[in-house]
């Protein structure tokens, strides 16, 4: 067994982790302010790799492992889980996709438009009556000559609001149910793309999370992604790898929580001591970093399980739940070590717990994870 990086793997994690620390990390509360990521950010991100990590290096990415991604979601999230979940939504709803199920005209049309950041990508799968039931497509495909039309609404779309690259489900036949599921690839610029609204959040509000109405949208037959009929297969591939991205985005904010609560222990003093030298705060630390090594490594394994390609459906579903629950249980314990200034947006950590929240919903609820763990146990 072998816990050793390698060194490209520890060279994407130390530019993420410096540009993290030196450009994310002082405007971080104001991304949640403002509700936007810097386009300067979002460019140098993409300067440095960011945005295409193993995605290989002819069709315009870093040729990195998936594990690398990972480490490089961890790292940003650390100091902002917006700018986390940016890329973790482009690269794992949207870049990979189109390398697993793309044909070669298709990788090399869109992904170094990605990897560059010129476009941002997202996933339009979730609809008003198609959530944790994702088969439950009602958004409908119809076919003419050279053109399928797309009519219906799709929510929570995130990275949305960039109106770059999305990749779309629907419905050719509703009475197959997931057999009637076709996936394609839209620019979402186009004519027959509106936007309804970007959702006000209670966290990652430095994300678009945007509702789409699609109106009679014309898409080139070309860009169909993968077969007909095989769309299912394609939002349950691309989910799989989402999953550990997600799981990636909760390490790094319970990591980022966890780092400014012991120095803040160290530093705050009452009945003339620093709180760390008290041992309820001590016994809170260290089930903190408890939870922290559970969650990295059930993550890390995912992540390399996929770069050794192995089947990793249920890994994925664990790493997903073990570190969105780790994450909400280490930035509540932050916040508590913090006391009424955790409570106070001047001290960030509120921001964390509040970030937090997310990875337990999106990209299939814990409640969908357990799901799949136990059909893959039973299996
Ligand atoms: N990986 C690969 N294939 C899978 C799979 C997985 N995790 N789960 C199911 N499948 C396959 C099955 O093997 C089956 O294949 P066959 O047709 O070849 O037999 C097919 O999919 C249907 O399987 P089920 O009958 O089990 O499907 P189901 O309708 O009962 O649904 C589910 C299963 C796991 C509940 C699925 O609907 C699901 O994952 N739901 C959650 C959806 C989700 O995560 N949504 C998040 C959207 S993205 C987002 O959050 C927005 C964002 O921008 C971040």
């Amino acid at each position: 067994m072998n816990f050793d990086l390698t060194d490209d793997e520890k060279l994407i994690r130390y530019t993420a982790r410096e540009f993290a620390e030196k450009e994310i990390k002082p405007i971080a509360s104001k991304i949640d302010e403002e509700h936007r990521i810097p386009d300067e950010i979002i460019a140098k991100m993409g300067e440095l790799g960011l945005l295409g990590t193993y995605v290989p290096e002819e069709y315009g990415g870093a040729g990195t492992s998936f594990l690398a991604y990972i480490l490089v979601v961890e790292e940003i999230s650390k100091a902002c889980a917006s700018s986390g979940v940016l890329i973790s939504a482009h690269t794992s709803l949207c870049i990979n996709p189109i390398l697993a199920f793309g044909t070669e005209e298709q990788k090399k049309k869109y992904l170094p438009k990605l990897c560059s950041g010129e476009k941002i990508g997202c996933i339009l799968l979730t609809e008003p009556e198609a959530g944790s039931d994702a088969a439950n497509i009602q958004t409908t495909v119809e076919e003419d000559a050279d053109h399928y039309i797309i009519n219906g609404n799709k929510i929570f779309v995130t990275n949305g609001g960039f109106r770059g690259i999305g990749i779309l489900f629907a419905t050719y036949d509703k009475s197959l149910k997931h057999k009637g599921i076709c996936s394609f690839i839209v620019d979402l610029s186009q004519e027959g793309v509106e936007i309804l609204r970007n959702e006000e959040k209670l966290g990652i509000r430095g994300t678009y999370t945007t509702a789409f109405l699609l109106n009679n949208l014309k898409i080139p037959k070309e860009n169909l992604l993968g077969k007909k009929g095989e769309g299912f297969k394609v939002a349950m591939d691309t989910l799989d790898g989402g999953r550990v991205g997600i799981a990636a985005q909760a390490l790094g904010i319970a990591e980022g929580a966890f780092d400014r609560a012991i120095a803040y222990s160290q530093e705050r003093k009452q009945f003339g001591k620093p709180i760390s030298s008290f041992q309820a705060i001590q016994f809170k630390l260290a089930d903190m970093k408890m939870r922290i090594e559970q969650a990295r490594w059930v993550t890390y394994y995912a992540g390399w399980l996929k770069d050794t390609k192995r089947n990793f459906i249920l890994e994925s579903s664990i790493a997903k739940a073990v570190a969105s629950e780790t994450a909400t249980f280490v930035t509540k314990e932050a916040l508590q070590i913090f006391g009424g200034y955790g409570y106070i947006t001047e001290y960030e950590m509120e921001r964390y717990y509040r970030d937090a929240k997310i990875t337990e919903i999106y990209e299939g609820t814990n409640e969908i994870q357990r799901i799949v763990i136990s059909k893959m146990l039973m299996k």
